[in-house]
């Protein structure tokens, strides 16, 4: 069986371990993939947004399934137009694909479903949104309506700060067509949790929850990343929350999404905030996180590629989906200047990592070695009996590795360590 997984991050190589350990023993290819996957797969060099070329390239390698995993692609329509033409694919369709690409589609969806979210206003005109941003309580939270590469979330303080990102978004367009649209919504607190889940658009099936620390630095300062590390379980993430989301919002939301002619069929992930007035949906992704992927796959005691395609072909509700009673502790190395300007091109040198599992996302093969070629270079993956044990040897493993200019968060887990004698 020949699989086909479209993206180049950690996330694939993540995805992709885990599928080539599959009984089905599948080839794997990879486009375009990167110097991690180039390892164990064929990676096909090509556009993750050219759709002729995906298909021309499934047609050559003759290929079986396919896993989308990016946003970009499953948002013009990648697997409709895989379907199209006759082969399976993993990931939701363009339609259901929106609950991410359009944070208004989603917004309303919650508000139409009574599933609990910030209360917001949509806003086409910069002058209205002015408005109505001088009349609120701070701090206020401003989101671009479509994909931004995770930056189109500005959490303004006052009102000056708020105007003027408004005014970047919708009349300077800092994030191109994604800020023609905008939403303003309530600032929530409490802690964050990520919950993955499977769905077929009639069962949803969470994975274990998860902690992703997305700034930059220690102490979580400094700008928005994709993430620097992950840890799962997420100790707040009790079994009564668990149960409290599954009735409040896993459910509705795929019931929602049926009812509104959408179904959605791939690994929707949910956003959570544990409010003091209970959990609250800050976004949906309609895809694996990354590095979520990266520290929960691990952690999975069953099949992936059967579970996949039960996914796909609708039969969610018979697989078997179970998970290790494990910790996991992913931290990710990151080239120096990240998220902004950085080098590429730096080698990368990788001892002996122990029981720890490697993951490439910004590297290239070039003459036999893995040089850098990207923000998040690489994550170090470790599972334990107690997340304390899970970092101790992410860690360990990170003396290991090296290339110049490397950086990397040294507080990953803290937080949950500290809530996990609390909790
Ligand atoms: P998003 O791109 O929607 O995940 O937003 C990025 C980050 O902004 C989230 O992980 C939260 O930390 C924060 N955020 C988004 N919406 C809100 C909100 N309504 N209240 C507080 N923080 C938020
Ligand atoms: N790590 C956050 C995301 O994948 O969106």
């Amino acid at each position: 069986m020949n699989v086909l997984i479209i993206g180049s991050g950690g996330r694939e190589d993540a995805l992709g371990q885990k599928i080539a350990a599959s009984s089905l023993s599948p080839a794997l290819f990879f486009l375009p993939g990167n110097g991690g996957t180039a390892r164990y797969g064929c990676n096909i060099p090509c556009s993750v947004m050219d759709i002729t070329g995906v298909i021309a390239a499934c047609r050559e390698h003759s290929i079986d399934y396919v896993v989308v995993a990016p946003d970009d692609p499953l948002a013009i329509g990648m697997v409709d137009a895989l379907k199209a033409a006759g082969i399976p694919a993993f990931g939701p369709d363009r339609k259901a694909a929106q609950i991410e690409a359009s944070k208004s589609f989603a917004k309303n969806l919650m508000r139409k479903y009574s599933i609990p979210t910030a209360s917001y206003e949509v806003f086409t005109d910069s002058s209205e949104a002015i408005s109505y941003a001088e009349r609120q309580s701070y701090p206020l939270v401003i989101k671009a309506d479509g994909l931004a590469l995770g930056k189109g979330v500005i959490i303004a303080e006052s009102r000056d700060e708020a105007i003027s990102a408004i005014k970047d978004m919708m009349d300077n367009a800092a994030f191109g067509t994604a800020g023609q649209k905008i939403v303003i919504e309530e600032f929530l607190t409490g802690p964050e949790v990520t919950v993955l889940s499977f769905t077929d658009g009639k069962t949803v099936v969470p994975m274990v929850s998860s902690m992703d620390h997305k700034r930059a630095y220690d102490g979580d300062k400094g700008p928005n990343t994709g993430g620097m590390g992950v840890i799962a379980p997420n100790p707040f993430f009790t079994d009564a929350i668990s149960a409290e989301c599954m009735d409040t919002i896993f459910l509705p939301t795929i019931r929602a999404m049926e009812a509104e002619g959408c179904p959605f069929s791939g690994c929707l992930y949910f956003g959570l905030m544990l409010t003091p007035s209970g959990p609250k949906v800050i976004e949906y992704n309609s895809r694996f996180g990354d590095p979520e992927a990266e520290a929960i796959l691990p952690l999975l005691d069953s099949d992936l590629l059967e579970i996949m395609m039960a996914v796909t072909e609708g039969r969610l509700e018979d697989a078997d989906v179970k998970w290790k009673d494990l910790s996991s502790a992913c931290v990710v190395a990151a080239s120096g200047g990240y998220p902004d300007k950085y080098a590429k091109g730096k080698e990368i040198t990788i001892g002996d990592t122990g029981d720890c599992s490697v993951y490439i996302a910004g590297a290239a093969e070039k003459d036999g070695k893995l040089v850098t070629s990207g923000g998040r270079v690489l994550s170090a993956v470790a599972t334990a009996s107690t997340l304390g044990e899970a970092l101790s040897t992410a860690y360990k493993a990170m003396e290991h590795i090296s290339f110049e200019g490397m950086e990397y968060r040294k507080d990953i887990g803290r937080r949950a360590l500290e809530a996990s004698d609390g909790v």
